[in-house]
C-alpha cells in the first residue's frame, strides 16, 4: 500500500473536476476503500465502497422535491466537486448528509480554493515536522492523511440549518465558533472574513454554500 505522489494526487483531482463523477477521489482514499473489498483486484479509479443514501431516487424526475437531501445534490455542482468528493469519503459526514432527520449547512470551498492551497488538504506541516518526508507513507501515513482530511471537512460543516445571520455556531470539528453577516450585499463568514459566493442548494435537510476560500483548520 503506497500513497501516490503529489502529481498523481493532482491528476486524480483534475480528473475529478473534468469528469465530475461520483467515483473519483484522491488516490490514497480510493486505495483505502479497495482495501476493505476482501481480496478483489480493483483498478485504481474504482467506485468507492460508500453506501448510497437510502433516499436516493432512481428516477429523479418523479422525486418529490421535498424529499431531496444534500447527498443527492452536492455532487452535481462542478465548482465544488473536489470538496463534495471529500464529504463522501468521510463516512460520518456522508451519513449525516444522507440523513433526512438532521439538518446541516455545508460550507463547500470552490475547487480553485482547494487546489491553490500551499499544501494538500490532508497534509499537516506538524506531521512533516515530526516525521519528515515519509509522514504519509505506509498504512500509518494513510491513516494520518485520512484523519487530517476529516478535520478539513469537519471545519466546513455546521450541524444546523437554517443558519441565521449572526448566530455563532461551532463547526463539526469543534474548537471555534463561526458566524456570518451581510456586508454590502455579500455574505461574509466571520471571524475569517471569507466570502460566500452563492448558495448552491437549499434542500429538505439543509443547504450547501459555496465559499471563495477554505476555512482554517481547528
Ligand atoms: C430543517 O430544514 C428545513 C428546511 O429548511 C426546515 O424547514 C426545518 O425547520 C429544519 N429543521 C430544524 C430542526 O431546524
Amino acid at each position: 500500500m503506497k500513497i501516490l505522489e503529489p502529481t498523481q494526487f493532482f491528476l486524480a483531482i483534475s480528473l475529478a473536476s473534468v469528469v465530475s463523477s461520483n467515483q473519483l477521489l484522491p488516490s490514497f482514499l480510493t486505495q483505502r476503500n479497495s482495501k476493505s473489498n476482501s481480496g478483489a483486484q480493483k483498478p485504481i479509479m474504482n467506485i468507492p465502497n460508500i453506501a448510497l443514501p437510502p433516499s436516493r431516487q432512481d428516477n429523479p424526475s418523479v422525486a418529490d422535491s421535498g424529499s431531496i437531501i444534500i447527498s443527492d445534490v452536492i455532487a452535481k455542482d462542478r465548482a465544488i466537486n473536489i470538496f463534495a468528493g471529500f464529504t463522501r469519503d468521510i463516512q460520518s459526514i456522508a451519513e449525516r448528509l444522507a440523513d433526512k432527520s438532521q439538518n446541516t449547512t455545508v460550507l463547500a470551498p470552490l475547487n480553485s480554493a482547494v487546489t491553490s492551497l500551499p499544501q494538500k488538504p490532508w497534509e499537516d506541516q506538524r506531521d512533516y515536522a515530526v516525521l519528515g518526508e515519509a509522514a504519509y507513507d505506509g498504512s500509518d501515513g494513510e491513516d494520518r492523511a485520512h484523519r487530517n482530511l476529516r478535520s478539513f471537512v469537519e471545519a466546513h460543516v455546521i450541524a444546523l440549518s437554517p443558519w441565521k445571520e449572526g448566530e455563532k455556531v461551532e463547526t463539526l470539528g469543534g474548537g471555534r465558533k463561526i458566524w456570518w453577516e451581510n456586508e454590502d450585499g455579500k455574505k461574509m463568514l466571520r471571524p475569517d472574513n471569507i466570502e460566500v459566493s452563492s448558495i448552491a442548494d437549499r434542500v429538505s435537510n439543509g443547504e450547501v454554500w459555496i465559499l471563495k476560500e477554505v476555512l482554517p483548520p481547528t
